[in-house]
């Protein structure tokens, strides 16, 4: 009986060692992910992409496993820095941040004090001291205007629809203390102008990357300036969303006696520009920009130093001609 006993035991000792064996204990790691706003066609995109990286992760590996918190800063400074704090006290092990705010340094600062490693994400604050665990992911924002610019030149007699000698065009805003919004809207009349097209701004108003403000901008800008407007640049996809409501309302029709670009690429977009219904767009590329956001957090969780402390993912100008490789 007792030689029994004891060979039961041994054998429920292999078994549970056995056991400890096939299942490592897994690695919890906490990510705090802090959006500007979760109200933005294109951040929305970005957020999803960030997730599904770390969702596939935690498919993979089972060794690890990644713990992603998603905030939503609502466009407002103070709600984002107690989002931030937050994280900060529960201790997450690594932070994503795409500020609310590129005017201050203020809470950028704060997180670079807090020793957490930390990826800024597509808003850009200039000439920021990044410490060694901190970098920004982006894109470079006077690429984007330029290739808008270029849409608007390929097109016949540059959009000079009514050939009085001068682009008359308006321009679209997004929120003005972005550099996105600045670069794009200074970049993309420059394009024109260096290469000795004469321009006239007949309209300049921010719609702060919303589609509603957009179209009610471009209605009103239709309602003033009719047909004198031969283009319509706006800074992103969401508000030339708008514009085209605002310019198929007003009875004009784009590709005929109006142009209209933006910036994004978002998959809406990219089926009219396929089928002609805005001239062209650009792709902000929200999946190169968070698998390299996402492959630098795990750089940084690894003890390595980020590479490049300003990262730039390129823009590519979309055509008819090249939409069909990025329909998606
Ligand atoms: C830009 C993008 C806009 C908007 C903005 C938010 O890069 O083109 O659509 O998302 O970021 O900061």
């Amino acid at each position: 009986m007792k030689k029994v006993l004891a060979v039961l035991l041994s054998v429920l000792l292999a078994f549970s060692f056995a056991g400890c064996q096939s299942k490592p204990k897994t690695k919890e790691v906490k990510i705090g992910v802090a959006m500007y706003q979760f109200n933005d066609n294109f951040m929305t995109l970005y957020r999803q992409d960030i997730q599904k990286y770390f969702d596939e992760l935690n498919a993979k590996d089972s060794s690890v496993h990644y713990t992603v918190e998603i905030v939503d800063g609502a466009n407002d400074v103070n709600t984002q820095t107690e989002q931030v704090r937050t994280f900060i006290s529960k201790g997450v092990d690594a932070l994503i941040v795409n500020l609310v705010q590129t005017t201050s340094d203020a809470l950028a600062k704060e997180i670079v004090n807090s020793g957490i490693p930390c990826v800024f994400i597509n808003r850009e604050i200039a000439d920021f001291a990044y410490g060694d665990k901190t970098c920004y992911v982006g894109a470079d924002a006077r690429d984007s205007g330029t290739y808008q610019g270029q849409l608007i030149y390929n097109v016949p007699n540059h959009g000079d629809i009514n050939g009085d000698g001068k682009v008359s065009y308006i321009m679209i805003m997004g929120d003005p203390e972005n550099t996105d919004a600045q670069y794009r809207t200074e970049f993309s009349v420059k394009y024109l102008t260096d290469n000795g097209v004469t321009v006239e701004e007949l309209f300049k108003q921010t719609g702060n990357w919303d589609q509603a403000q957009g179209q009610e901008l471009v209605a009103n800008a239709l309602g003033s300036f009719g047909n004198q407007i031969e283009v319509v640049f706006c800074n992103n996809d969401g508000m030339a969303l708008g514009a085209y409501e605002a310019i198929k309302a007003a009875g004009r029709t784009v590709g005929k006696d109006i142009y209209l670009v933006g910036v994004d690429a978002l998959p809406e977009v990219c089926q009219m520009v396929k089928e002609g219904t805005i001239t062209g767009t650009v792709l902000n590329d929200d999946v190169g920009q968070a698998n390299t956001c996402c492959d630098t957090v795990l750089g940084l969780l690894a003890g390595k130093a980020p590479e490049k402390k300003v990262n730039y993912v390129p823009y590519v100008m979309i055509t008819p001609e090249n939409v069909d490789q990025y329909l998606k």
